[in-house]
């Protein structure tokens, strides 16, 4: 294995999407707290990476907007502690960001766009990202967006509902929110290309193509031939607050990965089976 791949440090390495990762030295919450700066401090002496990966994150919207200080505490001084030590050592900080440091409306956004995050999360999550570009001196900032992976055993989101629901006659799915998706295991296997040729900046990395909950619900009936009709629906019928709405979706002036539909046929495939 690559030097850099065998000296990373991962953080939040057993969430969802660190569960695809197969390189470097993996930790989390319990191993190495980001919100402990002494913790980071110790851990960064140890390990003495060349990279740091940085996974770990507050995700739940609804907790970030009922509990700010922990979600920036998280989010926003956990990555400082990290870009902090990263740069003493002169490691290269790897940080994956999101779609939600844009608000939520139609628009899509590429790399040029400047954030205007309306949610806890996504402001937090931004904060996090000025502070690697302005603390580090070799950084990429990788904005990604929708996550899907995990398969049968830990998949407890969006796409693993869907299946759960289609011996249903019918399935309401919201059609008015309109995003990017992307498949972990290809958000994993570019963000490693990217550190072996030694990417820096600021990168927008999902499937190709934008599409609503609804289109990805049916693609997901029709893998499985279900009998389940898929209704489209408004998010008002959810009573969704504004904070689950969509951003409108990541483009990318710097790379495109293969289309969503295609990335989902192949988890479906893989981790699900027919
Ligand atoms: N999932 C998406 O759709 C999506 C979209 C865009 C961007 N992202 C970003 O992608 C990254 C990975 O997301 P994911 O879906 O893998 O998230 P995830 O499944 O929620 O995993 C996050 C991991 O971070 C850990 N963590 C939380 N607080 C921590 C702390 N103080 N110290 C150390 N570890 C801590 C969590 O541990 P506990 O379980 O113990 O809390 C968990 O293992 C995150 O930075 C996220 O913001 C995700």
């Amino acid at each position: 294995m690559d030097k850099i791949l065998e000296k990373i440090l991962i953080t939040g390495a057993d969430g969802m999407v660190g569960s695809y990762i197969d390189f470097g030295i993996k930790t989390d919450r319990k191993d190495l707290d980001i919100t402990n700066a002494k913790e980071v401090r110790d851990a960064v002496g140890e390990y003495q990476p060349m990279a740091i990966l940085h996974l770990a994150a507050e995700t739940n919207m609804e907790k970030c907007e009922k509990d700010p200080a922990h979600a920036y505490l998280v989010n926003s001084v956990g990555t400082y502690n990290l870009a902090m030590e990263a740069r003493k050592i002169g490691a290269k900080m790897i940080y994956i960001s999101t779609d939600d440091v844009f608000s939520s409306g139609d628009s899509v956004h590429s790399e040029k766009d400047t954030p205007y995050p309306s949610k806890v999360y996504g402001h937090s999550k931004y904060l996090g990202e000025l502070a690697v570009q302005r603390v580090s001196d070799d950084s990429l900032v990788v904005r990604t967006s929708w996550i899907f992976g995990g398969g049968k055993d830990r998949d407890k989101k969006f796409v693993a509902k869907i299946i759960g629901q289609l011996g249903q006659d019918e399935i309401d799915v919201v059609e008015d929110q309109r995003g990017s998706t992307t498949f972990a295991k290809d958000l994993v296997s570019n963000l490693k290309k990217m550190i072996l040729s030694g990417e820096k900046g600021l990168v927008h990395l999902t499937n190709n193509g934008i599409c609503s909950r609804y289109e990805i619900a049916v693609e997901i009936a029709n893998f499985y031939k279900a009998r389940a009709k898929i209704n489209p629906v408004s998010s008002d019928k959810f009573n969704l607050p504004y904070y689950m709405r969509a951003s409108g979706g990541l483009i990318s002036d710097r790379i495109k990965l293969r289309p969503w539909q295609e990335a989902l046929g192949d988890y479906l495939s893989t981790e699900w089976g027919k």
